[in-house]
């Protein structure tokens, strides 16, 4: 008997899906762009949707995550929900906000094309660039499809030890890229045999999981990776639709869990060539940082977790429409920004930074984080609360990265950075006051500078030394020192020390808000 099919109807979109009957409806929603925190496994509350006609069946795993009220409501977890008939649901996790960066940089020019891609855990971003103007012809991002097995790298590295596991994640990241390249080489009018190398920058796990390479000695202490090299695939190994000896390089990793995406960031922001000590911070889930100079670099990478991302805050969401990405006090009374002009429906990583400076400065935080007169939440406006753990959750993340910067500073015998890159779409939208008011980044906004897509920037010039670099970058990373903060016996100290927002003596820092 053949299978029947249901069709399912996304609000607010109206877009209209159809798949099998007793598929997971994690398989239809994956494949528009949901993304799946904890890789399905029922464990994050990051696939919430809301059955607005039909039903969803309710097992163990959404009876333990989602509240009784939740359940009542329509509130299921997409990944533990099996199409059994049509229906419609509100889907409230949806696109987000990514830098597709055009920096401006210098080159020398070279004939042909190239392709940069920074395949990031969460997003892929592709250029194709004509490599004599050094114009970008073209950008396409996309979700990165291993995300339906994991939303951060750990839960790819279990996922990859599994049988078949690593398989299955080197296939979905390489059909993918090659797919995307496809797609950029026809969005440019351009011909496939123009071009003339891809380039990819990506963390430790990346890098391995596409290069074939093991990813088991990433999955315990002390997290050294299986090969720190520069790895050349052609495009023929790869199945892609260009010249079979196209050379396809995934740049060299600096570490463990420190991967070619912070060794773009050296080529991108020039530390390398720097006279005094600047830093670079890319805050993700795998928060990554360096402090240097000309004459030596350190970098270390510290488990901020998903706090800046929106994940694990009761909250939270990723910077898309609905989010609250501001949040400032007048007159005692809050305002909240909301992207896309709409009803808040959350709050991401910006938001919360800011929510937490302005708890602060009101007095309904504490210092240590505690919301003042025994309150378990805090309400932001209508509909958006902060609770007791979605603050305790911040000041974990902001504990690991201010932690980490303290570690490498000691190691540079407490001299100051006179400034600090922040890399990536969080670095953009942070409020800089704000991060300093928590304590996350401790120095005023004027020294904090946001840095763009430095992996992608780092990516493109590669591309224009690939005849005159050591493509290992040898010289490069034989400068850069990594600090394994774990084997740090201070680092715990510091890191508890960290977890409180402070005296709040940098308060007369804070300048007004800044718009996002
Ligand atoms: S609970 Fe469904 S992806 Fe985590």
């Amino acid at each position: 008997m053949p299978t029947k099919t249901h069709r399912i109807i996304l609000r607010p979109t109206g877009l209209e899906l159809h798949a099998p009957s007793g598929v997971s409806l994690r398989d239809p929603l994956f494949e528009q762009g949901v993304e799946f925190p904890c890789g399905g496994q029922g464990r994050c509350r990051g696939c919430r949707v809301r059955v607005l006609e039909g039903t969803a069946g309710v097992n163990a795993a959404q009876e333990e995550r989602l509240s009784v009220e939740e359940l009542a409501a329509g509130w299921r977890l997409a990944c533990q929900c099996v199409l059994e008939g049509d229906l419609v649901v509100e889907l409230r996790q949806w696109d987000s906000a990514i830098l597709a960066d055009e920096t401006p940089f210098a080159f020398e020019p070279r004939p042909g094309l190239g392709v940069a891609v920074d395949v990031g855990t969460t997003t892929i971003v592709a250029q194709l660039l004509d490599l004599q103007t050094g114009s970008v012809l073209a950008v396409r991002t996309a979700l990165n499809s291993q995300a339906r097995h994991g939303g951060d790298v750990m839960s790819r590295v279990e996922f990859a030890l599994s049988t078949g596991g690593r398989h299955e994640l080197q296939d979905l990241v390489r059909r993918q890229i090659g797919t995307l390249i496809t797609q950029l080489v026809r969005a440019a009018s351009a011909s496939a045999e123009d071009i003339r190398d891809v380039v990819l920058v990506g963390n430790t796990v990346m890098h391995h999981l596409f290069c074939g390479i093991s990813v088991e000695p990433l999955a315990h202490y002390p997290f050294a990776p299986s090969r720190y090299d520069l790895e050349i695939l052609t495009a023929e190994q790869l199945d892609w639709e260009l010249p079979g000896n196209t050379p396809v390089r995934f740049l060299p990793c600096l570490g463990g869990f420190v991967g070619s995406d912070i060794l773009a960031g050296l080529l991108a922001t020039r530390i390398s060539e720097s006279e005094s000590l600047v830093a670079l911070i890319d805050l993700g889930t795998n928060g990554e940082i360096v402090l240097g100079n000309r004459d030596r670099m350190l970098c270390a990478s510290t488990a901020a977790g998903p706090a800046f991302e929106g994940a694990r805050i009761s909250m939270g969401m990723r910077a898309a429409t609905g989010a609250i990405s501001q949040v400032t006090a007048e007159g005692g009374r809050l305002r909240c920004h909301v992207l896309g002009n709409t009803e808040p429906r959350g709050i991401c990583g910006s938001g919360l930074v800011d929510a937490a400076a302005t708890g602060l400065d009101l007095g309904v935080i504490g210092p240590s984080g505690r919301l003042a007169n025994g309150n378990t939440n805090w309400e932001l406006c209508a509909g958006v609360t902060l609770t007791q753990k979605d603050i305790r959750e911040l000041q974990l993340a902001k504990a690991a990265i201010a932690g980490g910067l303290r570690i490498l500073r000691e190691r540079w015998n407490g001299v100051d950075p006179t400034r600090i890159y922040l890399a990536g779409a969080f670095g953009n939208y942070v409020n800089r006051s704000s991060a300093q008011r928590i304590g996350l980044i401790g120095y005023p906004p004027d020294q904090v500078q946001p840095a763009g897509n430095t992996a992608l920037l780092g990516a493109k010039l590669a591309l224009f030394s690939l005849d005159r670099e050591d493509g290992n970058y040898t010289s490069l990373r034989n400068r850069v020192e990594h600090i394994s903060l774990s084997a740090d016996a201070h680092f715990q100290d510091i890191f508890v020390e960290e977890l409180t927002f402070g005296s709040g003596a940098d308060f007369s820092c804070r300048a007004s808000s800044q718009s996002v």
